[in-house]
């Protein structure tokens, strides 16, 4: 039997013209981007979105973020504002969504945008996708390449352990960011409806006006954030200051010699580093089958933001 890793592709010329094929063809392949893994496939194909709503279960009111190379294509779907083109030149390409209104006349397959009247659009970094990206006459409707509800994956490994052989996936080493990108919607008041590496600061110093920021449970421009989300599947207890007896428990900073079950996210307390770690760090306790997981208080600063924002929406019961 073929090892389910040796779905692990690597992306090089002759490759680039089979994924390439897969995806005009309406099929799915998994890439790789700067924040987590994305399941991919045509944007404007009614039947490849609709696969992608069907192997990740994803209920079909959750809408689908468009990846797109630059705004050439873009044009066409989309309209683009001031406050648009501000932030686009700023951080684009790089790890943030914008919701913004969508041409009447698009080309977007309705299932993937919910039938809104908005959609989600992002211009990712990484390099490889870029390559892909330049090379298609259509975008990407890409959601984070796991089960509906469970972590992003950050490597191609993790790929293939949501969705075993059923999907290729384009190796495109450890995700640098770790967490999937800020969402902004920018259709009326603004607003952050998921944090991520692009946080509210930065966004301000583009865009001087009130910005507001989604909490919690009470999301609900952000179909996808309504809920639990983000769960490695086992009980999670936050803000814990002692690890609890039979918990894998996750901290920040260093680690001493005689601490048993304990992960930490970055030894030496840095934010980025941890957003990077935090999923492969939840996954791989899953895998040791610890049966719960406590976790000590994160500063709520730069991406610590983003990481006790998914750990909220993974520690709800
Ligand atoms: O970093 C990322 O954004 C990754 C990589 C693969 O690009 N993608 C990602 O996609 O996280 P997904 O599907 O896991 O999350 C998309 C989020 C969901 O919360 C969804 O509800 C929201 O974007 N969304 C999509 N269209 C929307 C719309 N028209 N209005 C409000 N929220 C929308
Ligand atoms: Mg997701």
């Amino acid at each position: 039997m073929r090892n389910i890793y040796s779905n692990i592709i690597e992306m090089n010329r002759k490759s680039l013209t089979k994924i390439k094929k897969i995806l005009v063809s309406s099929q799915l392949i998994a890439l790789p981007t700067e924040t987590v893994y994305g399941l991919a496939g045509n944007a404007y194909s009614n039947s490849a979105v609709k696969k992608i709503y069907k192997i990740k279960r994803r209920p079909k009111k959750n809408p689908l973020i468009l990846h797109y190379y630059d705004l050439s294509l873009a044009g066409n779907d989309f309209h683009f504002d001031e406050t648009f083109l501000k932030l686009y030149k700023k951080f684009c390409p790089g790890p943030i969504t914008f919701i913004v209104k969508r041409k009447k006349n698009s080309r977007i397959s309705s299932y993937a945008y919910s039938k809104l009247d908005t959609v989600a659009v992002r211009f990712p970094k990484h390099k490889k996708i870029r390559i892909l990206l330049k090379k298609l006459k259509f975008p990407l409707a890409m959601p984070s390449a796991n089960l509906s509800g469970s972590v992003s994956p950050t490597s191609p490994k993790d790929v293939i352990d949501e969705f075993k052989n059923r999907i290729k996936v384009v190796n495109g080493g450890r995700s640098g960011i770790g967490v999937e990108s800020t969402v902004i919607d920018i259709t009326g008041k603004i607003k952050i409806l998921r944090p991520g590496a692009v946080n509210l600061i930065d966004i301000n110093r583009i865009i001087r006006k009130k910005i507001s920021i989604s909490r919690g449970a009470k999301i609900i421009k952000s179909p996808g954030n309504l809920g639990k989300h983000y769960s490695p599947g086992i009980p999670i207890v936050l803000n814990v200051k002692k690890r609890l007896s039979g918990c894998a428990f996750i901290v920040l900073g260093k680690i001493r010699k005689n601490d048993k079950d304990t992960f930490s996210l970055s030894l030496n307390a840095n934010l980025n580093e941890a957003a990077k770690n935090l999923y492969k760090t939840l996954r791989k306790i899953k895998k040791l089958n610890y049966k719960k997981i406590c976790v000590m208080k994160i500063p709520n600063k730069r991406l610590g933001i983003a990481i006790n924002d998914r750990l909220k929406r993974a520690a709800k019961k």
